[in-house]
C-alpha cells in the first residue's frame, strides 16, 4: 500500500509521482486532492490528485519541493511506500457543460487543472487552455493540457514561449481585445494570480472558480485550520471546497494565513537540513 510506482523529475524542485492507493483511485473525481504523510510522525500534506488509473489502483501528483515535508517527499524513489495517503477528499470541481471555458493554470495548479479541463472537454465544453511559466523549460504538461483542451494559449515571463508576459495578459487579451465569449473560467495557481484573474473577470461578471490551497491539518472540517473567507462568511477549504467563488474569495486573508507560520516551517525546515544532511 502506498508504494511509489513511478517518480519522473520535471525540473528543478518538481516530481511527478505515480502511487499506488487503489480505494482512492478507484472513487477520485476531478478537482478532489489527497492528504499523505510520510512517515508516522510526519505533518499531513494535502496534494491534488492530477491523474488517477482506475485499473492499476494509482494515483498521479506532481509536487513542488518548498518546506520540510515536501523535501522529504522528494528523497524517496521508486519502491519506497508513504505512511498513508487519506482521500479522495473535497468537493468535486464542476465540469457539466457551460459553453466557453477557460482553465487557467500556473505551477503546480497546471497538475491540478487537468483532469478538470479534460473532463469539461468530455462534457462538450470549447475549452480555451492558457498555462504559463517563467520560461520554456520550466513549463510543465504541455502535452497533457494540449490533449485535455480545445485550444491552448502559453505565457512565459521571458518570452521563451508563447506571449511574453503572465497568464492574465493572455485572459485580458481573449477578453477585453479579441471579444471572445467565455461562460466560465477556472484558475489554479498562486494565490496572486487567482486573484488577478478573479480581478480580470469580476468586471465583465465571468462566473469564475478557485481552487483554494490554505493549511489543511485534519481535512475532515474539525480542526478549523484551513478557514476561509468566502462572502464575508467562514468557509473550511477541505470539505466547503477547495473551490470557490473566486468573486467571492478574500483574497488577502489567505496569503496572511499562509504566512502565519512560515517562521516555524523555516525553522523546521532547517533543523531536517542539519539533521539528516549537515547543512
Ligand atoms: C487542497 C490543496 C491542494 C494542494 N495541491 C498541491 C499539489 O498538487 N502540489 C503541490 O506541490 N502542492 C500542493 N499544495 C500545497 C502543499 O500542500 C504545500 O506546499 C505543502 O503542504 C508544503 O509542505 P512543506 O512541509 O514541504 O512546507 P512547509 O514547511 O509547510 O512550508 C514551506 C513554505 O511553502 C509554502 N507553503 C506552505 N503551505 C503551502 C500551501 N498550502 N500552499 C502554497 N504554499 C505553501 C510557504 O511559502 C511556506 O513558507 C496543495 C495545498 C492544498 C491545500
Ligand atoms: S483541514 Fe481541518 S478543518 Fe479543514
Amino acid at each position: 500500500m502506498y508504494e511509489i510506482i513511478s517518480k519522473k523529475s520535471l525540473g528543478e524542485g518538481i516530481n511527478l509521482y505515480c502511487i499506488s492507493v487503489p480505494d482512492v483511485a478507484f472513487k477520485a473525481l476531478p478537482g478532489q486532492f489527497i492528504i499523505l504523510r510520510v512517515n508516522k510522525n510526519g505533518e499531513r500534506v494535502p496534494i491534488t490528485i492530477a491523474d488517477t488509473d482506475k485499473k492499476n489502483g494509482t494515483v498521479t501528483i506532481l509536487v513542488q519541493t518548498l518546506g520540510k515535508t515536501t523535501h522529504m517527499l522528494s528523497e524517496l524513489n521508486v519502491g519506497d511506500s508513504l505512511a498513508d495517503v487519506v482521500g479522495p477528499l473535497g468537493v468535486p470541481s464542476e465540469t457539466e457543460k457551460f459553453g466557453t471555458v477557460a482553465c487557467i493554470g500556473g505551477g503546480f495548479g497546471i497538475a491540478a487543472i487537468y483532469p478538470i479541463a479534460r473532463a469539461l472537454k468530455e462534457s462538450g465544453n470549447h475549452v480555451i487552455s492558457i498555462i504559463g511559466a517563467r520560461s520554456k523549460e520550466l513549463l510543465l504538461m504541455e502535452d497533457e493540457m494540449r490533449s485535455a483542451s480545445s485550444e491552448i494559449l502559453i505565457a512565459t515571463n521571458d518570452g521563451s514561449y508563447g506571449t511574453k508576459g503572465i497568464v492574465t495578459d493572455v485572459l485580458r487579451h481573449l477578453i477585453y481585445e479579441k471579444n471572445i465569449h467565455i461562460d466560465r473560467v477556472v484558475a489554479i495557481g498562486p494565490v496572486i494570480m487567482m486573484k488577478a484573474v478573479s480581478d480580470l473577470t469580476r468586471e465583465r461578471s465571468i462566473k469564475t472558480l478557485v481552487s483554494l490551497n490554505p493549511i489543511m491539518i485534519d481535512g475532515t472540517g474539525m480542526c478549523g485550520a484551513c478557514r476561509v473567507l468566502v462572502d464575508k462568511k467562514t468557509k473550511f477549504a477541505c470539505v466547503d471546497g477547495p473551490d470557490f467563488d473566486g468573486h467571492l474569495v478574500d483574497f488577502d486573508n489567505l496569503m496572511n494565513r499562509l504566512k502565519f507560520y512560515k517562521d516555524e516551517e523555516k525553522a523546521s525546515y532547517e533543523c531536517h537540513m542539519k539533521q539528516h544532511h549537515n547543512v
